[in-house]
């Protein structure tokens, strides 16, 4: 697995804001995802993985999803899970570690970098908003993905109607989790048209998203 060194303007900025904000976050973060748990599990089921399946743990963070995923697709698949920050990620690795897990991966590396050892069968991406919002982050993470792959995704949007007084806080909420905070009426918007069956089922009083589909390009599809 490699890492490239340039990096598209301005994703760069927005990498240096995110990874300074998980130096301070790490140490804590497992603690403040208790009421997301729910949304997590909903999640991973929305892949609908079977026992051999390979997926993506797309900024797997401290690794919390990776046993959930593990279980899915079972001693025979593998779970590859990758991040930016080292503090996150040196939590993932204990996690690994801990479980011996011999077929869970979980490497350092910028979304936009990322390479892979082969295509996957599934993508998973969970509260991965600054991912979602970079181009090239979505156009490098599709591309290690099979054509057909589900493609599965949570996080945080805007409130829309009579909740719209509220986005002010929903805003800073995802500050204090993003190098790119903005951008929360359509989160999925980059991502959205590289996928079918797309579908979209509000959380949290339409505060989140859960969102699924699968990867354009199966035989016989467009
Ligand atoms: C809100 S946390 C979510 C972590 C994990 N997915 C979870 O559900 O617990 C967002 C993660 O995205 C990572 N991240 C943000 N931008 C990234 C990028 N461009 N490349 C790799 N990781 C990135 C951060 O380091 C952080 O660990």
């Amino acid at each position: 697995m490699t890492s490239s060194t340039s990096d598209p303007t301005p994703d760069q900025a927005i990498r240096q804001r995110s990874v300074e904000k998980y130096r301070k976050r790490a140490e804590g973060y497992d603690d403040t995802c208790g009421p997301t748990w729910s949304i997590r599990e909903r999640t991973v089921a929305a892949l609908a993985l079977e026992p051999g399946h390979t997926v993506l743990d797309v900024a797997c963070g401290t690794g919390l999803s990776l046993s959930l995923l593990r279980d899915r697709v079972g001693p025979a698949g593998r779970v590859y899970g990758f991040d930016h920050s080292p503090e996150m990620l040196e939590q993932a690795r204990a996690r690994v570690a801990a479980a011996g897990w011999q077929n869970v991966t979980v490497f350092a590396t910028a979304a936009h970098a990322l390479t892979l050892p082969e295509e996957v069968d599934a993508l998973f991406f969970h509260y991965t908003h600054d991912i979602l919002r970079s181009p090239a982050a979505v156009e490098r993470i599709v591309a290690v993905a099979k054509p057909g792959a589900r493609v599965a995704i949570a996080g945080i949007k805007y409130f829309r109607g009579l909740l719209a007084p509220l986005n002010a806080w929903v805003y800073l909420k995802n500050y204090g989790y993003n190098g790119a905070p903005g951008e929360l009426r359509s989160p999925w918007d980059r991502i959205a048209p590289h996928l079918v069956d797309f579908r979209i089922e509000p959380t949290q009083f339409g505060m989140g998203y859960i969102a699924s589909g699968r990867l354009a390009g199966a035989t016989g599809e467009p």
